[in-house]
């Protein structure tokens, strides 16, 4: 098994350059099966959720070149596989992006119920209640969720009833090529939608409103290929960003977009850090004490879901009671048990953490159960005195590109490790 090793209570110096964004990557990828040409995509982040996005894109026939290390072109021109890969498709939540892109190009897809972190129910009827918007009909039957529009799908308006980056990108995919004007009400925000807008529209579509409250996307006959580069990751900066309030010290966070932190910068800077944009950088710097702070998740532009277990280890540092309310997730919290190992105070209570600061955390053996909790894990233990032992990190690799690597080089004591298996009572006797 693979771990971390971290040897924690060290302040961070130096620059961190951040990678394209995961989820633009992975809603980027399925839309490129609408490209009647070939597409070239850059600063795509080596990260495994996108080589599993790849692979299923390969695997219904598409051709995919790696350029150089993050440039990729893809050419989707003879795909005619409408039934996704089952193994592939249960590993990733964004898979189920295949099914708006099929339905587009081939008025039918069949594709498993996506799979993802655990927080809760994770539904998909605001992506089925737009494709029906669209004129296509739906079920979910023997593994599969089977979506067909043997007329074509045509534009109409859809309005979601909760607000979800998912039901969105599905929505947009669908429309492009659908004959007709499509208005998408109450949609996602984020800088990942505006960022699926932007290559859709450098490919040859017409979307507007992206980041607004209303996105209007008129269908074209086709788009024809292009470049387009990905937006930077916002909550991999975010990230880091924690990780020197946690610890203390400078880091320059390089290629970010500042305005896309400003939810994420304005709680670090309430919390103690020191926030300077320099152009496309960020400064992040950590001198005096940690502050306690109430932090409440909402869609962008809100305080991101996928920074809570971030932000909820460096509360544990700071003294002081801090109320967490997570308001997108039904259960987002099943990572607190770990950082109590580390010796932190929380007490969960369905939706609401109510975080004890203890000014101090001690490294222990810890678990990650997902992503942004695996890197809450990593946070906490750069923070913690002593060493700290991350297991579960394929969860962070889902997501974090090098995060080793660039740890390493503004000071982290963090290593990747082979853990020997625990030996057998068989192998003893
Ligand atoms: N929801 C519904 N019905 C739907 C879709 C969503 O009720 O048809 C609810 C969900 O249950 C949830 C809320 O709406 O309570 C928001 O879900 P959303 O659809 O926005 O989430 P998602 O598309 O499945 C994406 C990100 C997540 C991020 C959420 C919220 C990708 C690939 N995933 O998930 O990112 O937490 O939006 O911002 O873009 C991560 O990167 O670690 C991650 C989990």
């Amino acid at each position: 098994m693979v771990v971390y090793e971290v040897w924690g209570g060290q302040p961070l110096y130096g620059e961190i350059p951040i990678s394209g964004a995961k989820n633009a990557a992975v809603a980027i990828i399925p839309a490129a099966l609408l490209v009647d040409g070939v597409c070239r995509i850059e600063n795509m982040p080596k990260i495994r959720d996108v080589t599993l996005m790849l692979e299923i894109l390969q695997e219904l026939g598409a051709r995919v070149r790696l350029l150089d290390d993050t440039t990729i072109e893809i050419d989707a021109r003879h795909v005619r596989n409408i039934k996704a890969p089952y193994d592939l498709v249960r590993r990733i939540r964004a898979s189920c992006y295949f099914i708006g892109a099929m339905l587009s190009r081939f008025g039918a897809a069949q594709v498993p119920p996506p799979g993802g972190c655990d927080f809760g129910v994770r539904p998909i009827d605001q992506h089925i209640k737009g494709f029906e918007a669209l004129g296509a009909t739906v079920e979910v039957k023997g593994g599969f969720v089977r979506a067909s529009a043997p007329n074509g799908l045509v534009g109409s308006t859809v309005y979601l009833d909760v607000v979800s980056v998912g039901a969105t990108v599905n929505i947009m995919l669908a429309a492009v090529l659908a004959p007709g004007m499509t208005v998408l009400e109450n949609p996602a925000k984020e800088p990942h939608i505006v960022d699926l807008a932007n290559f859709l529209n450098a490919m040859g579509a017409d979307v507007k409103g992206a980041g607004t409250d209303v996105i209007k996307i008129r269908g074209v006959q086709q788009l024809t290929g292009g470049v387009y580069s990905i937006i930077p990751d916002q909550i991999e900066a975010g990230t880091y960003m924690a990780a020197v309030t946690a610890t203390g010290g400078e880091v320059v966070l390089k290629s970010v977009i500042p305005k896309h932190l400003d939810g994420i910068s304005a709680k670090l800077m309430e919390i103690g850090a020191e926030i300077e944009e320099q152009g496309d950088a960020l400064l992040v710097r950590r001198t005096g004490k940690l502050h306690r702070a109430n932090v409440k998740t909402q869609p962008y532009p809100g305080f991101p879901t996928d920074m809570q277990p971030q932000i909820l280890a460096v509360l544990s540092l700071a003294k002081g009671t801090s109320v967490i309310t997570e308001s997108v997730w039904d259960n987002r919290y099943r990572y607190v048990d770990e950082l109590t190992h580390m010796g932190a105070q929380i007490q969960v209570d369905g939706k609401v953490a109510v975080v004890e600061g203890v000014g101090h955390l001690s490294g222990a053996p810890v678990h990650a159960c997902d992503l942004r909790a695996g890197a809450a894990l990593v946070v906490a233990a750069l923070a913690a005195t002593g060493v700290t032992e991350i297991d579960g990190i394929h969860h962070i690799e889902r997501g974090y590109e090098n995060m080793v690597e660039k740890l390493q080089g503004v000071g982290a004591g963090i290593a990747r490790r082979e853990r020997p298996s625990p030996v057998s009572l068989k192998s003893v006797r």
